[in-house]
């Protein structure tokens, strides 16, 4: 995205615009923070507590997102799963496995595994992945081809100028809901005019105005 106000920029012409323009702040503050690269952290992939593989597990065996993010679906916050999940296979496979020990520990003891956060919008922006996951927004337009990363990265900056370019355009972005969490997924090629259509049918509306997101 063009950089149009650096951070460094002077902030004089912007202020005597908006002594100019009046009522024209938010729009000023909108273009500004729209264009704003401050937050983006795209390629941040922490180090894990336990050398999980989605590559592995969501890639080549197959394992579906909501075996393990259960919540997704229908909750504003989508969970890391808990051990139990992971012993489901792992009390028979690979017992031994230095790489594993961990997860065997957290079981004994019941503390959980301190994973590693690498999406975190700050606490003034609400997010919520129920809404978007039953209207046909995609993880992997969001956070990429999870089923190739051995460790997770964040490849979407989070910034609010991201999630403005698809809540004006949604009908570039939306595919069939039984299709949310398939990566292979290719989109028809009039699928524009597809979700035109289911946009107006299930009257999709995503918000762009500020109290939807910052409250
Ligand atoms: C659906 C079954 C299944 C679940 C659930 C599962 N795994 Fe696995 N996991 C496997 C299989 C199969 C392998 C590959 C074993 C092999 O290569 O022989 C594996 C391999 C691994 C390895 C590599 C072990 C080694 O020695 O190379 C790690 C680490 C691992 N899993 C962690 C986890 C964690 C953490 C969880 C929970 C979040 C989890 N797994 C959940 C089936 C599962
Ligand atoms: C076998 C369990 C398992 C499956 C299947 C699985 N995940 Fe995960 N996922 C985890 C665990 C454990 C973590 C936390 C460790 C990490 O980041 O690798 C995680 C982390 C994540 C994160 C990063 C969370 C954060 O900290 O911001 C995203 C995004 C994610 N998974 C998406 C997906 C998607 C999309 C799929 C399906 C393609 C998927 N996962 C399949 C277990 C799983
Ligand atoms: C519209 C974009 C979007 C979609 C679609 C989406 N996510 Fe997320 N995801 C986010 C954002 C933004 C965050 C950070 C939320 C926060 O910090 O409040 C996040 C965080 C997460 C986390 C970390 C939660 C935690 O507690 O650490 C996991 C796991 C995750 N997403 C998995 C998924 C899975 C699986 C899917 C598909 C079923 C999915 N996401 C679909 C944007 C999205
Ligand atoms: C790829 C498209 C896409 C992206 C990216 C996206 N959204 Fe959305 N968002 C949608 C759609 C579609 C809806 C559903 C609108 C509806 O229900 O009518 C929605 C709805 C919402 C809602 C309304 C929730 C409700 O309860 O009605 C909020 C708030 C929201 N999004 C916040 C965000 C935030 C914050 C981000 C960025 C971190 C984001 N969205 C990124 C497509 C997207
Ligand atoms: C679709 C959701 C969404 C809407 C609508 C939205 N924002 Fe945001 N906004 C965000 C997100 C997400 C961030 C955090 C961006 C980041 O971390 O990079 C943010 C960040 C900001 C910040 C930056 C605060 C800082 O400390 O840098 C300001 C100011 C702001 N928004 C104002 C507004 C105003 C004014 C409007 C209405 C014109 C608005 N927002 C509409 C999602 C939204």
């Amino acid at each position: 995205m063009p950089q149009i106000f650096p951070r460094s920029t002077n902030l004089l012409p912007t202020l005597s615009l908006m002594a100019v323009a009046g009522g024209g702040i938010f729009a000023i503050l909108f273009v500004w923070y729209f264009f704003s690269p401050e937050y983006t952290d795209v390629g941040y992939a922490p180090e894990q507590p336990v050398a999980f593989s989605h590559r592995l597990h969501a890639g080549e065996l197959g394992v579906n997102c909501q075996y393990c993010h259960t919540q997704v679906e229908n909750a504003a916050h989508s969970n890391v799963p808990a051990t139990q999940t992971c012993m489901n296979c792992h009390n028979q496979i690979r017992t031994e496995s230095l790489k594993l020990l961990p997860v065997r520990e957290s079981w004994a003891t019941g503390a959980s595994i301190p994973w590693v956060k690498v999406h975190q919008l700050p606490d003034y922006a609400h997010f919520a992945h129920n809404v978007h996951i039953t209207n046909g927004v995609s993880c992997q337009t969001c956070h990429g081809r999870i089923d190739q990363m051995e460790v997770v990265e964040l490849v979407e900056p989070l910034s609010m100028g991201w999630c403005i370019e698809c809540h004006r355009q949604p009908e570039l972005y939306l595919r069939p809901n039984e299709e949310v969490t398939n990566m292979e997924y290719v989109q028809p090629a009039d699928f524009v005019e597809r979700n035109i259509e289911r946009i107006r049918i299930e009257n999709i509306q995503p918000p762009t105005n500020c109290s939807a997101c910052h409250y």
